[in-house]
């Protein structure tokens, strides 16, 4: 047996951008994957369905300081980069891994992007600045890396939605490809964060899938108003768990990522964040309402 061949680790804009110019010197095609590390299977399906839109894929592992607040576990946030080089060994050809004095010099960026009104709802209502720092950093590798596709998770659909959104109002010459949610066998969400749950919390998290498990079962059932009644479903959950924190439980048009009307029909996606324990957790599904 051959041991599958290791990632090239990258840990300068210059080496990156080396790489990049000998792979297109070649003739190659390049996708990128932007992760924060401490990875899973959710970020090896994001590599996989990489590998097959483009010849060469490389991952950034970069715990992004600009996307924390305050208050939030950027300090203990896992980093776990020889393991993470384990399991991508034979999945991709490079890990862009930089230290945070490499893509900020100066300790911040000045210039930063900025993510419009959608970037105020939801987690960006939760987490104050969160998704500007997101963008700022994925424009970054954007331009560091200057890859054909870039691939992101639906685990993070706002995310997803102003990455989209970023690279069609600043005609940003790539692709964005987004990758169905990976999970575990009991319907939790893969996550990096969830390494920090007890064994009690484990179960506690199944809450935010079981809800939106109840939506979408309640959304087959024709009514006048099938978003309420889907929301109210997914509520019912949470309502018997008062050791679960509901943040915020919506249901949003897919194509606006505004709240749906009650009688709302067509596509919906519903979006979930509880805190369980200290530990903030994120989900959605998708939903299709018919008229009752
Ligand atoms: P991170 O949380 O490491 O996630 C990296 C990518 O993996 C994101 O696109 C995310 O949506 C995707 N992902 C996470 N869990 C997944 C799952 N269970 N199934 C499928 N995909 C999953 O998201 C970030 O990092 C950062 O905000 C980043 C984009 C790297 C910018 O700093």
């Amino acid at each position: 047996m051959t041991t599958p061949e290791s990632p090239a680790l990258l840990s300068t804009i210059a080496a990156t951008r080396e790489h990049v110019r000998a792979a297109r010197a070649a003739g190659r095609t390049v996708a990128l994957v932007p992760t924060m590390g401490a990875l899973h299977d959710g970020h090896l399906a994001l590599v996989a369905r990489g590998r097959e839109l483009a010849d060469v894929v490389i991952v950034s592992i970069f715990v992004n300081p600009l996307q924390f607040g305050p208050n939030e576990d950027f300090d203990r946030y896992p980093r776990t980069l020889d393991a993470d080089l384990a399991a991508l060994a034979g999945q991709a050809d490079a890990v862009f891994a930089p230290a945070v004095t490499e893509m900020y010099p100066d300790g911040a960026s000045q210039t930063t992007v900025h993510a419009g009104r959608v970037a105020e709802l939801y987690e960006g209502a939760s987490r104050p600045g969160h998704f500007d720092g997101m963008l700022t950093v994925v424009s970054k590798l954007f331009n560091i890396v200057q890859p054909d596709v870039a691939l992101f998770g639906r685990k993070d659909a706002q995310q997803a939605f102003l990455v989209r959104q970023m690279v069609s109002d600043l005609n940003l010459p790539l692709r964005i490809e987004v990758v169905p949610t990976v999970r575990e066998g009991d319907g939790l969400a893969l996550s990096s964060r969830n390494r920090y749950l007890s064994e009690d919390e484990r179960v506690l998290a199944l809450t935010l899938s079981a809800a939106l498990r109840a939506a979408a079962e309640a959304s087959v059932t024709p009514t006048a108003k099938p978003v309420a009644a889907a929301l109210e479903a997914a509520q019912r959950e949470f309502a018997q768990r008062s050791d679960v924190r509901l943040d915020y439980l919506v249901i949003v048009d897919p194509a606006t990522f505004l709240p749906l009307e009650d009688d709302a029909t067509g596509d919906a996606l519903i979006l979930v964040a509880a805190r369980v324990g200290a530990t903030r957790l994120i989900d959605n599904a998708p939903l299709t309402f018919t008229a009752g």
